[in-house]
C-alpha cells in the first residue's frame, strides 16, 4: 500500500465527472486500498478517486461504525428526510461549512470482490456517502453550502437542538429513576 498525493482545490481534476469502473481488476484493488491508507494518514472519514487524481467511480469510507466500505460505481437511489450539519474535505483544507443533507439514504455499489451491495446508511455515514458520491461528479461540499438556503439551514439547526435536548431530558429522567432505585 502507498499513500498518494490528495489534490486540492485548485486542481482542476476535482471538476470532472468520473468514469464508470468496467472491471474490478487488480489495480483497482491496489488503487482502494491506497485510497483507505491515504485517508487514514490524513484523518479523514472518506476519500474519492479525484482526490487522489484518479476520474473512476470509486470510494472509500470508513465513519468508524465498525465497517470499512469500499465503493466501486456507487449510486444513491433513496434519499430521505433533512438534516444539516458542518462538513469538511480533505482536498478544501481549513474549511468548514453547513451543509444540508438527507438524513438517511440508500445506495447501491460493487465491493471489491465485485459483489453488489444494497445499504441504509444514516447520520454520519449518509452524509458522508453523499459527500464522496459528489465527488464523483465534480460537486465539492462548498457548492452545496452555497446553495444552500440559510434560513432553512437555521430552521434545522433549532429543529435538531430541541430534539437533541428533548432526548438529554428523557436520558435524565432515566438515570433518576436508577438512582431512586
Ligand atoms: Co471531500
Amino acid at each position: 500500500m502507498a499513500i498518494r498525493n490528495v489534490r486540492v482545490v485548485e486542481d482542476d481534476i476535482l471538476r470532472k465527472e468520473c468514469r464508470e469502473v468496467k472491471e474490478i481488476t487488480e489495480r483497482v484493488n491496489i488503487l482502494l486500498d491506497d485510497m483507505l491508507e491515504t485517508m487514514y494518514a490524513t484523518n479523514g472519514v472518506g476519500l474519492a478517486g479525484p482526490q487522489v487524481g484518479i476520474l473512476k467511480r470509486l470510494c472509500v469510507i470508513d465513519v468508524d461504525d465498525g465497517n470499512v466500505y469500499k465503493m466501486i460505481n456507487p449510486i444513491i437511489i433513496e434519499r430521505n428526510g433533512e438534516c444539516v450539519d458542518i462538513e469538511g474535505c480533505l482536498s478544501i483544507p481549513n474549511v468548514n461549512e453547513y451543509v444540508i443533507r438527507p438524513e438517511s439514504v440508500v445506495a447501491r455499489y460493487f465491493d471489491e470482490n465485485g459483489d453488489e451491495i444494497e445499504i441504509e446508511a444514516y447520520d454520519l455515514l449518509a452524509r458522508c456517502i453523499c459527500h464522496e458520491l459528489d465527488h464523483l461528479d465534480g460537486v465539492l461540499f462548498t457548492d452545496r453550502a452555497k446553495e444552500a438556503d440559510k434560513v432553512k439551514v437555521e430552521e434545522l439547526l433549532e429543529k435538531q437542538k430541541q430534539l437533541e435536548e428533548e432526548y438529554c431530558d428523557e436520558d435524565f429522567e432515566d438515570d433518576l429513576e436508577i438512582i431512586e432505585e
